[in-house]
């Protein structure tokens, strides 16, 4: 059975409703603390994942967090719970604007130092391998994020292509498509996202802080440890800073979107 289509805000309404999507409990805490949102319940009975929410000015903000994986007692990480999630979510709230936050790897070769924060201008992923015609495009996604000059202004962040995989080391292989791709975050989850979000034609952003640099020669587990406390205190003050800016009552065309035909 067809199920009811999800109401869209126009780009000349004024959001009401914000979504930021996190994988790690860590990434979350902060901002849940500083916006007082209330207890976390389930998204959905078959999944770990939990929504905080609360009120910033005149929007709703839902966070979102993924939730402990049962059996391993961990987070639950990682480009298909991203994309779960993210579906979840999408298909059974209004959604105005859906926010992906979360820490990456980034490039010393292009300017980045530890918690260096970017907004996505392009997603992909870079460890999808699949030398067939038409599926190479498929598996490497190329989203063109919509570009949000008033947000890069605000949080003084740059823009630049984030490319997601299934693991925190990079082979040989990755290092040149990073290279090839001028990448400046690379991630676990942004691009799984977007692509829901494109389907779901959910006006959507991924916002990232630098907790590894992956053109270092520590590996980037040691890195993301040791760096990880600050790196999300950055990535919190940043989301803070935007949900208030949004609370401030502002349109998606404001921020850069535009209507969609159809
Ligand atoms: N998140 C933080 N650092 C990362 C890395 N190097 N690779 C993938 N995801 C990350």
């Amino acid at each position: 059975m067809q199920e009811e289509p999800v109401r869209r805000n126009h780009p000349k309404d004024r959001i009401g409703r914000v979504v930021v999507h996190y994988a790690m409990e860590e990434e979350a805490a902060g901002l849940a603390r500083r916006l007082e949102l209330g207890p976390p319940t389930p998204l959905h009975e078959g999944l770990p994942a939990r929504l905080r929410s609360g009120r910033v000015g005149s929007i709703e903000v839902i966070q979102c967090t993924h939730g402990t994986d049962p059996s391993h007692g961990v987070d639950r990480i990682g480009l298909e719970t991203a994309c779960l999630t993210a579906w979840a979510l999408m298909t059974s709230q209004e959604v105005d604007l859906y926010v992906n936050a979360g820490t990456c790897g980034g490039f010393g070769a292009r300017g980045a130092g530890i918690g260096s924060g970017y907004l996505a201008s392009r997603f992909l992923y870079h460890d999808h391998r699949v030398p067939l015609p038409g599926f190479r495009e498929q598996g490497e996604a190329r989203i063109e994020a919509t570009r949000r000059p008033v947000l890069e202004e605000l949080l003084g962040l740059e823009a630049g292509p984030v490319s997601s995989g299934s693991s925190l080391d990079a082979t040989e292989h990755e290092l040149e498509f990073f290279e090839r791709e001028r990448v400046v975050a690379k991630d676990m989850e942004a691009t799984a996202i977007a692509a829901v979000a494109m389907d779901l034609r959910t006006p959507f952003m991924a916002l990232k802080t630098v907790t590894d640099l992956v053109d270092h020669p520590e590996p980037s587990h040691q890195q993301f440890l040791r760096n990880l406390e600050s790196s999300c205190g950055l990535l919190t003050d940043r989301v803070e800073a935007l949900v208030r800016y949004v609370g401030r009552g502002v349109t998606l065309e404001h921020l850069g979107d535009h209507p969609t035909p159809g």
